[in-house]
C-alpha cells in the first residue's frame, strides 16, 4: 500500500513538473512571439508616423546632396578661373562712337570674342534722326560737314578709367563723308596713345576705311597704330572673329 502511495507522489510530481515546465516553456513562446509581432509593429510604427518616418529619410537624404554640397568645392575651382579671364582681356579697351548703332554691334562683337572692356563715346548733345539727315542742307550733320569749326564736339566723357591699363585700344565709328564720324576726335585728341596699339574699324555703307585711321592718327601723336578695318553696316559676329583671327587676336 505504502509503495502505491509512493508511486503516486511520484507521478503527481512529475505530473506537476510536466505542467510547470511546459507553461513555462508555453510563456516562453508566447513572449518569443510577442518580440517580433513588437518589432514588426516596430517597424511599421516609423511608417505609420510618417513624421518620423519622414524624417529618418529627409534627415539622412538631405545631407547626402549636402556632402556633395560641400564639393561646393567645385564651386571652388571656378572662382580662379573667373580672376584670371580679366586679367588676361583687361589690357583691350574698345571705344567707339554709333549714330544709329551698326558700328556698336560690332564693339560688341569685338568685346564679346577678346573680352575687352567697352568705351562708348556719347555727345553731350546726341544726334537725332533728323541731324543724321545729310539729304538735308540745313541738317546738323550737313552744317558740321560744311564748317569743320563746328566739329568739336563734346563728349560726355573722352578719358576711360584705367587708360593706363590698356595696351591695345580698338576705335570704331561710322563713316561720315568718307572720313571717321568727328565726335570721335575729342577722344583721340584727349588721351595720350603712347606704347599703345591702336586699332581702328569702322562701318559704313560702301566707302572703305580710307584716311580716316591716319587722319585720326595725325591727331593722336605717338603710337602703333594699325591699318584697321571697314566692316558693312551689317556685319556679323562671324565676319568680326574673322578679322580679329587675322590680327592675331583671338
Ligand atoms: C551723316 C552720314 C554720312 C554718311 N556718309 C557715308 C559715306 O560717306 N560713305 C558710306 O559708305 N556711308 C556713309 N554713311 C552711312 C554710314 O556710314 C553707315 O550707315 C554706318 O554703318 C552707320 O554706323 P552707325 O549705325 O554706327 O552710326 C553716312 C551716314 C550718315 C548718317
Amino acid at each position: 500500500m505504502e509503495t502505491v502511495l509512493l508511486e503516486l507522489r511520484y507521478l503527481v510530481s512529475v505530473l506537476v513538473a510536466v505542467i510547470l515546465g511546459f507553461a513555462i516553456g508555453y510563456e516562453s513562446l508566447l513572449l518569443g512571439a510577442t518580440v517580433p509581432a513588437f518589432a514588426a509593429c516596430a517597424d511599421n510604427a516609423p511608417n505609420g508616423n510618417t513624421p518620423s518616418g519622414g524624417n529618418e529619410q529627409t534627415a539622412e537624404e538631405p545631407e547626402a546632396p549636402a556632402d556633395p554640397g560641400e564639393g561646393d568645392s567645385p564651386a571652388e575651382p571656378e572662382a580662379p578661373d573667373d580672376p584670371g579671364t580679366p586679367d588676361t582681356d583687361s589690357n583691350i579697351l574698345i571705344v567707339y562712337f554709333s549714330a544709329q548703332g551698326h558700328t556698336e554691334a560690332v564693339a560688341g562683337y569685338i568685346a564679346e570674342a577678346t573680352g575687352g572692356e567697352i568705351f562708348e563715346l556719347v555727345p553731350a548733345d546726341g544726334y537725332t534722326s533728323e541731324d543724321l539727315n545729310y539729304n538735308d542742307e540745313s541738317s546738323r550733320v550737313v552744317q558740321e560737314y560744311e564748317n569743320e569749326e563746328l566739329r568739336d564736339i563734346e563728349l560726355v566723357s573722352a578719358i576711360p578709367d584705367n587708360w593706363e591699363s590698356y595696351d591695345t585700344v580698338f576705335i570704331g565709328y561710322p563713316i561720315w563723308w568718307g572720313i571717321a564720324a568727328w565726335p570721335v576726335n575729342g577722344f583721340v585728341t584727349a588721351n595720350d596713345f603712347t606704347g599703345k596699339n591702336v586699332v581702328p574699324f569702322c562701318t559704313s555703307a560702301s566707302s572703305g576705311l580710307g584716311d580716316s585711321g591716319n587722319l585720326l592718327a595725325g591727331m593722336a601723336g605717338e603710337a602703333n597704330w594699325l591699318t584697321g578695318h571697314r566692316f558693312r553696316s551689317s556685319a556679323s559676329a562671324d565676319d568680326v572673329r574673322g578679322w580679329l583671327g587675322d590680327l592675331g587676336v583671338i
